[in-house]
């Protein structure tokens, strides 16, 4: 385990992975994580989560998400709108479920990739279909986080992304 410090400074995102299976012990702790994260409204968060391993359902969502066709799991996160208290913002809600999920898998010594899919409609519904979704209008896929170990080549490494100039202080 690394320290928090370490995770978040050098979290990448790991676009191709090696071969070996990720337990399923890991990917429970890193489902935990994303739950653990914070919601617009504590007990209505919007999160569910697709967990996929078959080979041929991570080739039909490569087919639209290209890093998804070889990772060994992926992990659609799914915002259901009907448990959401502010509905506005379930990509809030989502978007912090994600980031939770990157740093865990850091955590584990993994790689992982946020794979965006929210807010085209289009893609929204294509990758629907091939979880069993028939209508997103209460479940909405947002994001597919693919995981795994990172392939040669590919690390978690520091990569200074600081810029001072970002930062006003009391006014813009
Ligand atoms: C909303 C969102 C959508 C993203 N979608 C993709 C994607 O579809 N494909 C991809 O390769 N990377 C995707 N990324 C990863 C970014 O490209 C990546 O975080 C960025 O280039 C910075 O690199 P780093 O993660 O190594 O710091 C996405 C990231 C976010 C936050």
């Amino acid at each position: 385990m690394s320290t928090f410090d370490e995770i978040i400074k050098i979290r990448r995102s790991i676009r191709e992975y090696s071969d070996k299976e990720v337990d399923d012990e890991d990917i429970l702790k890193i489902l935990k994580a994303g739950m653990q994260a914070p919601g617009s409204r504590l007990g209505a968060e919007p999160w569910e989560f697709v967990v996929v391993k078959n080979k041929d359902t991570l080739k039909k969502l490569g087919e639209i998400k290209p890093r998804v066709t070889n990772a060994p799991v992926a992990i659609v996160l799914v915002g259901n709108i009907e448990r959401s208290f502010y509905k506005l913002v379930w990509q809030q809600d989502m978007s912090a479920a994600a980031e939770n999920m990157l740093l865990e898998a850091v955590n584990l010594g993994l790689g992982a990739l946020w794979n965006g899919v929210a807010p085209e409609e289009e893609r929204m519904k294509q990758i629907a279909e091939i979880i069993g979704i028939d209508d997103i209008t209460t479940l909405k896929p947002f994001c597919i986080i693919t995981v795994g170990y990172p392939a040669d080549g590919w690390e978690n490494k520091f990569m200074d992304k600081f810029d001072e100039k970002r930062i006003h202080y009391e006014k813009y």
